[in-house]
This record gives C-alpha cells, sequence and structure tokens, in this order.
C-alpha cells in the first residue's frame, strides 16, 4: 500500500491539544495512526494515549503499526462510546480529546472500502460493517421522499428531488448495486462539470445518513466536555459545514454563562460555563500544507480549554 494518508493540520492540531506531557489523551479517529503517531511522540512514558477507530482495517493496519506500546490503548468502537472505553480504562478524565472527523484517503481510494464512486465496487458506504443498513438498501428501498430528504439536509444538494425521482425510475428496472452505476444514473442528470461536486454530496449524504454521522458527532462532544479536565483541551478537525456547525454550536453553547431569556429579571438556568474557545476563527492548513496535500483542502481546526 502506498501513502495511506496524509494528517491534514497535524503540527497545528499538537499545539493545540498537548499541555501536559505527562497526560491523558483521546484520539477518537485513529484512521492510519498519523495524529496518533505525534501524540505520542508529545508524550513521556507516564502520558497515555487511548485511540479508536470504527473502521476495522484502519483498527488492524494501526494494532500492528503501534503494537503493543506501554502508554496506547487501542479500541475499534465507535467515538461516540467514550464513556464506556473511558470506564473500560478506569480513566476519570483527559487533559486532551482529538478528533479528525470523516474518512481517510486509504477508505476513499480504496475501491473495496465502497466509498468511491470513481471504480466499481459494491454500494456500501458502511464505516462499520456491523451496522445494517447499507447504501444498496437505502437506494433501492428507501421511499423517494426519503432519499431525496438525505440528499438534501446531508448532502445540501440543490437537485435532490431530481435525482431521487431519476434513482426511483431506475430502480424499477434493475436494482442500483454498484457505486459506478450510481454515479451513472446521476451523471444523466448534472452537466459533466459540476458531476464531481454532485456525486461527493450524493455519496456523502449517504454515507453521514448510514453512519449516522451528525449524530455520533454530538453524543461524542456532549460526552468529550464532560470527561475534560480542568484546563485540558478538545480539538476537532471537521471537512464539511454540517459537523463545523454542530462543533461550532456546541463550543459556543459551552461558552455560555447562561440561557436564560434576555427579558427573566435573574438567572435561573443554572447553567455554568465549561468551555473557552481557542480558536474565533477557525484555523486552516497553510498554503504549504494545501500544496502537497489537496485532500486538506475542506480542513477546520476547532480548539477550546474546559475550565
Ligand atoms: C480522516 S481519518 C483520520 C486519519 C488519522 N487522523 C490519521 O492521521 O491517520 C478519519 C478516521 O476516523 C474514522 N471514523 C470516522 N467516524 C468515526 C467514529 N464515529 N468513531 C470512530 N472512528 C471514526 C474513520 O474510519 C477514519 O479512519
Amino acid at each position: 500500500m502506498g501513502e495511506l494518508h496524509s494528517p491534514v493540520l497535524l503540527n497545528e492540531s499538537i499545539d493545540y491539544l498537548i499541555t501536559d506531557k505527562s497526560g491523558i489523551y483521546f484520539d477518537g479517529t485513529l484512521g492510519f495512526g498519523g495524529h496518533s503517531s505525534k501524540i505520542l511522540e508529545s508524550i513521556n512514558n507516564d502520558g497515555l494515549l487511548v485511540s479508536t477507530d470504527v473502521d476495522l482495517d484502519a483498527f488492524n493496519f494501526s494494532r500492528s503499526k503501534f503494537g503493543n506500546k506501554q502508554n496506547m490503548k487501542l479500541y475499534n468502537f465507535n467515538f461516540s462510546k467514550i464513556k464506556i472505553i473511558s470506564k473500560l480504562e478506569s480513566i476519570k478524565v483527559y487533559n486532551g480529546i482529538f478528533a479528525d472527523l470523516g474518512i481517510s484517503s486509504h477508505q476513499i481510494d480504496d475501491p473495496a472500502s465502497g466509498f468511491t464512486f470513481r471504480e466499481e465496487a459494491e454500494l456500501d458506504l458502511r464505516m462499520d460493517k456491523t451496522i445494517k443498513l447499507t447504501a444498496a438498501e437505502l437506494i433501492n428501498t428507501f421511499a423517494e421522499d426519503e432519499i431525496s430528504s438525505i440528499f438534501y439536509e446531508f448532502g445540501e444538494e440543490k437537485n435532490s428531488r431530481k435525482i431521487a425521482r431519476r434513482i426511483c425510475e431506475k430502480r424499477r428496472i434493475n436494482p442500483i448495486k454498484t457505486t459506478t452505476k450510481l454515479a451513472e444514473i446521476i451523471s444523466e442528470l448534472v452537466p459533466e462539470r459540476y458531476l464531481n461536486k454532485t456525486l461527493s454530496r450524493i455519496f456523502q449524504s449517504i454515507r453521514i445518513y448510514i453512519n449516522k454521522e451528525l449524530e455520533v458527532l454530538k453524543t461524542f462532544l456532549d460526552e468529550s466536555v464532560d470527561l475534560l479536565a480542568e484546563g485540558g483541551r478538545i480539538v476537532i478537525l471537521t471537512y464539511h459545514s454540517l459537523e463545523d456547525r454542530i462543533v461550532k454550536e456546541k463550543f459556543q453553547y459551552e461558552e455560555l454563562k447562561c440561557v436564560c431569556p434576555k427579558d427573566y429579571p435573574v438567572c435561573s438556568c443554572n447553567k455554568t460555563q465549561r468551555l473557552k474557545i481557542l480558536t474565533r476563527k477557525p484555523v486552516y492548513p497553510s498554503d504549504a500544507e494545501l500544496s502537497i496535500n489537496r485532500r486538506a483542502r475542506s480542513a477546520k481546526l476547532r480548539a477550546a480549554v474546559r475550565l
């Protein structure tokens, strides 16, 4: 296997994340271990890194890459299970929690992973192969308006209705089983110059729906704030506006001291401020990084500290 994945915003992530070399850190998106390696390099033997990935291939690859490192624990769990993982490790709080959302270059490039629309593969799009619903089942059995809402809600696709209608017409003749077949159907409706972007949005929307990506992100963020030590950092890399909005709004909510309506004379909400945002504007990859890693182009880093 060539280059499996180039870690994005690597130095920036570590600079925001690590505050204590002997601290306990969590990497929710282990992937091919790019960020985890750098976290390990940045902590000493008293420190600990717990890393997880829901994708079995990524987990297996990283398990052999890291072997049985003393100060690293590896899991093949969804990051939304951070509380369960922490219980298993008897960890009460972390000094830093990190996630680099989405999928890796390897998942995108490897036809067997079924995430690419450029090569023929079964329509699958599950990161966790124990999930029951596949992309093929969604495309071939969901009602037209359900499919159209998925494209619109999770892909922000303006032609969602037109594309869903054509899919439903085509599947009556033959079930749509492969990534390339779905791409071919969409290509009949969209001008060549918009095709790649449309296909990216459609595949992204199916992936988000099947893997419940926005729901698990919300759970992960809620539980992460509970699990941060005072002064501990949370650092999240996002790649599209839907996930970025969730991170931004969660950080903003946790920064508020009070959520009472403005006309209340006294505060009765009992809310406390738990985070201070460290990145008023998101951090973007430098031009130097963008020139060597195209996949970094949509990345945004947001970081906050637990009060
Ligand atoms: C962008 S890649 C991470 C790459 C990693 N930082 C590196 O440098 O190698 C995202 C990874 O997160 C995993 N992932 C996505 N959502 C997840 C979730 N909810 N729980 C655990 N892993 C997840 C994907 O399977 C993928 O391997």
